[in-house]
């Protein structure tokens, strides 16, 4: 038996519990077999949740664009690694083989080296979907650089907040972007954060749009010329284990966003393993994840995962409705994609167009689906099964975050059979835990509680950039001994798992992970506002939207106020990025709070969702009278 490729119950049951029982053994067994190591690891774990400390393979060394690019070479060095789909379907796609990439990695590591980035040294990566990107990616981790990507569609102050708070000394970015019918000025957004990231000596230019940009002489570089004089050879720098391979920004409960840092030889063991059995990957297979390598599914899943197997991963630089809500289909019929892995608010969006949209291609080449970001809805999971998956392609319903680096709760396509709205069961290797409020681990099935995990896995993130207190306190600190996701599931009469949602104050919109506090100081800088709250609603396309409670300070009493509401959300875009704007805004002359001053946001949810039937007991409240107004005058 080959622990490698899970075929049946049986065999994940028997694997499962060997990664229980015996977790060393059982990782040990994966790492020797299917990855190339410099020097074997002294010993396979050791973790201390209570600092918490946890290190895997110590002691081993590597270089992971060894087991992404070089092993690859003999045997398919002509395979297509990248086939890159951009966003104009004039435009032809590029299919670029593993002896490409390679050298574009090596050419591309050896320019950073020649401006003199060094192992451990940060480089912020702000691309659009745009081969470069993962090529940037890759040739960081060759030479030991430590990325940082920035998804593209972020603000030049959010992306100001990023490249200081973990030093980065270069910038890579390009001239522009395409977004369907729109250009986007990306340089131009860097050079407006840069004024304020003085440790900045470096940026890099990669050419896409070609619109005129300014080039600040001594720091800012085309890339193309650079590449021109780089050799196609590059040493790979030789990590150890534990050594950071890149740093990933996601949002907190404070106003800081968290640089989650991800290790070397754990994430890429755990990523390529859940690669291989969560899509069934095969040789032959051509596979597609439509995400942004912005966010950890496109770190894990386009670019790591998928070429730590030799795969074939597709790149989309484009969005699903360009040039019409076909794209996604005619990219999957064109290129014969074999696995399809979007998120439920994309699916949502298509299903309410015309099924003309599906129909007019042939999507027979489609083994599996999976969604990825958010709870997916039953209509929308029908949905999906019907018209994509004729109802014969299993999805893979997989439950993750940044802070896992991989896949934790999810089927096995043609293994565990599928529920709608389910991640099914734990992966090997993976034990999930419930909690209830007390701290107390509940037990048995048809349950419900707080998901905490209570055991390492390998592709966990190891710290929080610069600020390992608040990696324990946002994760360790509210169950003894176990990491706490920050969501609630259940757990049925099978054992099968089903993610409830945020427990905290997060807040996924189309599947993005906002967190409330920093779009609130976005807005309370607004000088009209004195005070705000956050609170998500349920929305048809986006699974959540924002709603904000606003409190005027005298100054805008008098102001018009749809006027006001204009500018908050121009503050948000302008702070964090289009994606945190506001649907809905009342202006309210108090936010409930408790004699602690705590804002009571259970209210406030209830009261954007338009179910004020049973708000509790809000007697205690410190001001239980602007309950009242805000329920009177709410949208
Ligand atoms: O609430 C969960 C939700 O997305 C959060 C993680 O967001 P992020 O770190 O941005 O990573 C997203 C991509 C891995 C989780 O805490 N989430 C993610 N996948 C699912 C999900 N909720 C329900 N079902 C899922 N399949």
């Amino acid at each position: 038996m080959s622990n490698y490729s899970i075929k049946n119950l049986e065999e994940y049951f028997q694997l499962y519990r060997k990664s229980v029982r015996e977790p060393e053994n059982f990782w040990e067994e994966i790492a020797e077999e299917h990855f190339l190591w410099r020097k074997r690891w002294d010993r396979v774990l050791r973790w201390d949740f209570s600092k918490p400390e946890v290190a895997w393979f110590e002691g081993a060394k590597l270089n992971i664009t060894e087991n992404c690019l070089d092993r690859h070479l003999a045997i398919r060095g002509n395979k297509t690694a990248i086939l890159f789909e951009p966003n104009d379907p004039k435009e032809a796609a590029q299919h670029i083989t593993y002896t490409d990439l390679y050298k574009r990695v090596c050419r591309f590591a050896n320019v950073l080296q020649s401006k003199g980035v060094k192992k451990g040294d940060r480089v912020c990566i702000y691309l659009p979907m745009i081969p470069e990107l993962a090529i940037s990616v890759l040739a960081c981790a060759r030479i030991g650089a430590i990325h940082s990507v920035v998804f593209a569609g972020f603000s030049s102050q959010a992306l100001a907040a990023r490249i200081n708070d973990c030093d980065c000394r270069m910038v890579i970015t390009s001239d522009g972007s395409y977004r369907g019918a729109k250009t986007l000025d990306l340089k131009g957004i860097v050079d407006q954060s840069l004024e304020n990231c003085k440790g900045v000596s470096t940026v890099i230019v990669v050419k896409r749009t070609g619109e005129k940009v300014e080039m600040t002489k001594g720091r800012d570089h085309w890339l193309e010329p650079l590449l021109e004089e780089a050799s196609d050879e590059c040493i790979p720098e030789i990590m150890d284990a534990e050594d950071p391979l890149f740093i990933l920004y996601t949002s907190g409960s404070t106003g800081k966003p968290k640089g989650m840092v991800h290790s070397s030889g754990g994430y890429m063991v755990f990523t390529a393993y859940t690669f291989k059995n969560i899509f069934r990957y095969r040789e032959e297979d051509i596979y597609w994840c439509t995400a942004d390598i912005g966010w950890i599914t496109g770190h894990s899943y386009i670019v790591y995962g998928p070429l730590a197997n030799g795969a074939t991963t597709v790149m989309f630089e484009g969005v699903p409705t360009y040039p019409d809500h076909g794209r996604f289909w005619e990219v999957v019929a064109k290129h014969k994609v074999t696995q399809f892995y979007t998120a439920p608010t994309a699916i949502r969006a298509l299903a309410k167009e015309s099924l003309d949209y599906v129909d007019k291609y042939d999507l027979s080449s489609v083994k599996i689906l999976g969604t990825v970001g958010e709870p997916i809805n039953e209509e929308a999971w029908n949905w999906y099964n019907n018209n994509i998956g004729k109802n014969r392609s299993p999805i893979v319903d997989t439950w993750w975050q940044t802070e896992t680096g991989g896949i934790m709760i999810s089927p096995i396509p043609f293994v565990t059979p599928t529920t709608p709205t389910y991640a099914t069961l734990p992966f090997i290797g993976v034990q999930p835990a419930l909690m209830d409020e007390n701290g107390n681990e509940i037990d048995g099935n048809q349950v419900e509680g707080r998901l905490c995990i209570k055991f390492p896995w390998p592709s966990m993130a190891r710290t929080i950039w610069g600020d390992h207190k608040r990696y324990y306190d946002t994760y360790f600190s509210a169950f003894k001994n176990k990491y706490f996701t920050g969501d609630g599931a259940m757990r049925n009469a099978v054992g099968y798992y089903r993610i409830t949602g945020r427990v905290d104050d997060v807040i996924i919109v189309s599947g993005h992970n906002l967190g409330t506090a920093p779009i609130e100081d976005a807005i309370n800088e607004h000088p009209a506002v004195s005070e705000s709250a956050i609170v998500g609603f349920p929305h048809e396309v986006k699974g959540n939207a924002l709603y904000g409670f606003v409190i005027l300070k005298e100054v805008g009493e008098t102001r018009d106020r749809e006027n006001l509401k204009k500018e908050i959300n121009q503050q948000i875009a302008e702070h964090i990025g289009p994606i945190a704007k506001l649907d809905k805004i009342q202006f309210v002359p108090g936010l409930p709070k408790t004699r602690s001053g705590k804002i009571m946001r259970r209210i406030l949810r209830k009261i954007a969702s338009k179910d004020t039937s049973n708000l509790g007991d809000i007697s205690t409240l410190l001001n239980p009278e602007v309950v009242e107004e805000i329920i009177r005058n709410a949208q």
